[in-house]
């Protein structure tokens, strides 16, 4: 069964889905489609942040979701995706957390330099959290050297490969690059980043392109996510207040 790590299926007013009705019927397919536990990680944007009135909106909004997802076998859970930013590096890192996981969700820029997402990352550490780092195979930088990507994976934190990245939608170089993170078994965890029904939420088609080219249980470890039950295994955290 899979874990998707990081979609955009509860509404919070970014580009995600617009209406708690669609993302519920976005999850019920995923879920038909073997998903079994479900982040929505709402967008934390430099120009869009998570005010106290928007991250209430987005907990009630879940709190009404969850339990009508659970009628069809989903375990929606709730984190947000954060875009480094330097008001960021002042904040309590520990109110972005995935659902009750020790860690916490972070993308790359898609182009420039890599230096503010590194800081992020560093405070995500200090705050006794482990860092899950975004479609990295989407970086320019790590296009350009995978390197890098080695790099983050080598301070412990979990690199996230997107599924539409390894089915070629978002262009050669992600791809190239997605696939080689997880054939050097460099990628933790997977993500749809599914935003709405032109980009849905699901990981069937790119499980079973792993699993035909790795094996089955190298596609289970990632698609369900082993990397993130262990961390939950290891470390529990105490509920989000
Ligand atoms: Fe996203």
């Amino acid at each position: 069964m899979f874990w998707d790590v990081h979609t955009h299926m509860v509404p919070s007013g970014d580009d995600g889905v617009r209406t708690e009705e669609d993302g519920l019927a976005l999850c019920r397919e995923a879920a038909e489609r073997g998903t079994s536990v479900l982040f929505a990680t709402p967008h934390v944007w430099p120009h869009f942040e998570l005010s106290e009135a928007r991250e209430e909106a987005v907990r009630a909004a879940h709190a009404r979701m969850a339990p009508r997802a659970a009628e069809f076998g989903l375990d929606l859970r709730l984190g947000f995706e954060l875009t480094p930013a330097p008001a960021l590096l002042e904040t309590d890192l520990r109110r972005f957390r995935l659902g009750g996981l020790p860690a916490v969700l972070m993308e790359l820029p898609f182009d420039g330099p890599l230096g503010l997402a590194m800081r992020l990352a560093e405070e995500i550490e200090a705050a006794g959290l482990t860092p899950v780092i975004a479609h990295p195979e989407r970086a320019d930088e790590v296009i350009d050297d995978p390197g890098q990507a080695r790099a983050f994976a080598g301070r412990g934190w979990l690199l996230q490969v997107n599924a539409t990245s390894l089915l070629g939608r978002h262009g050669r170089g992600p791809r190239r690059t997605g696939w080689r993170l997880v054939e050097e078994g460099l990628a933790s965890v997977m993500g749809s980043d599914g935003h709405r029904p032109a980009r849905p939420p699901f990981l069937d088609e790119a499980y079973e392109a792993v699993r035909a080219r790795m094996g089955e249980e190298a596609a289970g470890d990632l698609f369900g996510a082993a990397a993130l039950q262990r961390l939950e295994s290891l470390a529990p955290a105490e509920p989000p207040s």
